[in-house]
């Protein structure tokens, strides 16, 4: 039988992931993966410098908000795993925004009761408390080597100096111009032609001046003080309910991650408020130890799904910010409970998700990096503003673009985000409390190599993340993990969505009541292997981004 260790035994688990970790040798060189090269660089610019994993995700975060502003940035929030080698100790920092003091359930509904998606999307009314500067100051107080403000550096200089377009940038910024175009603070986004110069650069002074503030002041500048004030005014002044007390009241968590035994494999990964690690736990169970074995593809695709469909059914009915509300996390992964939730498993036949809805998931972003570095550190951090370009609204004379992370609650029972999510009271918005997140910085270790992965992709960052680990499982390297062709399933809508190239035996499942849906590619995986007996890194960014991976190997001598 495998074993799901749960939070509570933590000697247990300090027992374990010291046997499996990989402290004894120190990696030949560092090696980073994120889904932009300008943030590749400025990390291994760090680390060359005689930073740490943890100087470089500063650097790689701070650089990846403003070249990929459509994804991340501190206007928004993520989850850092953390490994500290000289410690041996791995933990989850929680920058995950929270719900202003001001909100509450029905925040988002109209006078008929319906959700009002506009107000759920758009302007700052959509955005929750940011958690990056915090995390930043975190990370640079406890964990990290250098001064912030040397970390901050490269991302200033792209902010004042621009970032060159590219159709991916040029197209976020079009598909979010209706939106941009309500708040003159947002204007840095607009372009002044649907056909601008091929050498334009969009410059972020504002945002630039912001973080030189940060880089002298603290990240605490972020949460009391002037910018803070400014902040506070301009999101009331566009219609939005932060307070002075919201800003002042934000702190980062550190989290005791959810570590999974799966076969021969310790996978530690996101636990609450991101629902990705129960969820996985869940599926391991349902799938058993014996699944990899099994020799048919559709006999192994249709336990898999089935076992999807019922965690994300989970997920909607209990899962929540664990410190709001009670969620019996060490039932729920246990292997008793997995096999109840199996008991109506029909090998022959798919289960109904029922209450079948219409809603299909629109793209959102977000952004992933692996890091790790001579010493053994690592970091695998996802990190988010939301929807692309968040909530569109640039508080003016911040230049901070807020997040729209408040379309992660459950606005109401049963009526589907962003993602085609649904949820219930366990995800309800309340004052303070922090909105469910399905990011999921995740590390595997098996045998004698560690890889670090993690995704963008909303809802359907849980199924690539599984994928991922499965497939590292297999032996896949690197690349491989990163481009293998998807599949996602997440009860509701009730269908099997899979990419162009997706290889499975759709006849056999489609006779056992599974429904199937091509769509566009997916995902934008940033990976990094260090197989600690060969002393050999791997490193690899998903072909579907803009990405890069380097691997920099020492130099004996150094
Ligand atoms: O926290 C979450 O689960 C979402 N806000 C993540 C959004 C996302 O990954 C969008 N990317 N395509």
């Amino acid at each position: 039988m495998f074993l799901v260790k749960r939070p509570a035994l933590l000697l247990c688990l300090f027992l374990l992931s010291g046997g499996l970790s990989t402290a004894s040798a120190n990696p030949p060189g560092h090696a980073l993966a994120t889904a932009h090269p300008a943030a590749t660089e400025a990390g291994l610019e760090i680390l060359n410098a005689g930073g740490n994993a943890f100087d470089a995700a500063i650097a790689v975060s701070a650089v990846l908000g403003i070249v990929e502003p459509y994804s991340s940035g501190i206007g928004g929030g993520g989850f850092f795993l953390l490994h500290d080698s000289a410690q041996n100790h791995t933990t989850m920092l929680d920058a995950r925004e929270r719900a202003p003091l001001a909100a509450h359930r029905d925040l988002y509904l109209d006078a008929d009761g319906n959700v009002d998606r506009d107000r759920a999307l758009n302007g700052p009314l959509a955005a929750g408390i940011p958690g990056i500067a915090a995390a930043w100051g975190h990370l640079a107080e406890h964990y990290a080597q250098l001064p912030l403000a040397r970390s901050l550096k490269s991302a200033i200089h792209h902010a004042r100096d621009g970032v060159p377009l590219n159709p991916k940038l040029q197209r976020a910024m079009a598909a979010r111009a209706e939106t941009f175009l309500r708040y003159p603070g947002s204007s840095v986004f607009v372009l002044d032609s649907p056909n601008p110069p091929p050498d334009t650069r969009v410059i972020q002074d504002g945002l630039a001046s912001t973080m030189a503030l940060l880089a002298e002041k603290g990240a605490q500048a972020f949460y009391r003080g002037p910018l803070a004030e400014t902040l506070v005014a301009e999101v009331r002044d566009a219609g939005g309910i932060w307070s002075l007390e919201d800003l002042e009241q934000y702190r980062v968590v550190e989290r005791e991650p959810i570590t999974i035994h799966w076969r021969d494999a310790e996978i530690v990964t996101a636990a609450l408020p991101s629902a990705t690690g129960v969820i996985l736990a869940q599926v391991f169970n349902m799938l058993g130890e014996d699944w990899l074995d099994e020799n048919r593809g559709d006999v192994r695709i249709h336990r898999l799904i089935e076992a999807l469909r019922r965690a994300y059914l989970e997920r909607a009915e209990h899962l929540g910010d664990p410190d709001h509300v009670d969620v019996p996390v060490e039932q729920l992964i246990s292997a008793d409970y997995a096999r109840e939730l199996m008991a109506d498993f029909d090998p022959e036949r798919a289960t109904s998700s029922q209450n079948l809805y219409t809603a299909e998931p629109e793209a959102g972003n977000t952004t992933h990096f692996s890091i790790l570095d001579r010493d053994g550190n690592w970091v695998s951090a996802t990190l988010s503003i939301n929807g692309l370009f968040g909530s569109g609204f640039i508080a003016p004379g911040t230049g901070i673009l807020l997040n729209n992370e408040m379309d992660d609650f459950s606005a109401k029972p049963g009526s589907p985000n962003l993602y085609g999510l649904v949820g219930s009271e366990a995800n309800a918005i309340a004052p303070g409390k922090r909105m469910l997140s399905s990011m999921a910085p995740t590390a595997v270790h098996r045998a004698n190599t560690l890889a670090l992965l993690g995704t963008p992709g909303g809802s359907r960052i849980t199924t690539m993340v599984m994928q991922g680990i499965l497939q590292f499982l297999q032996g896949a390297d690197a690349k491989s993990l990163v481009s293998s062709p998807r599949l996602h399933h997440q009860a509701l809508p009730d269908k099997v969505f899979i990419e162009p190239d997706t290889v499975v035996d759709q006849e056999r499942l489609e006779a056992k009541g599974h429904v199937f849906e091509v769509a566009e590619p997916w995902g934008n995986m940033q990976v990094v292997v260090w197989d600690t007996h060969e002393a050999r890194l791997d490193a690899a960014s998903d072909p579907r981004g803009l990405g890069s991976a380097k691997i920099e190997m020492l130099n004996i001598n150094d």
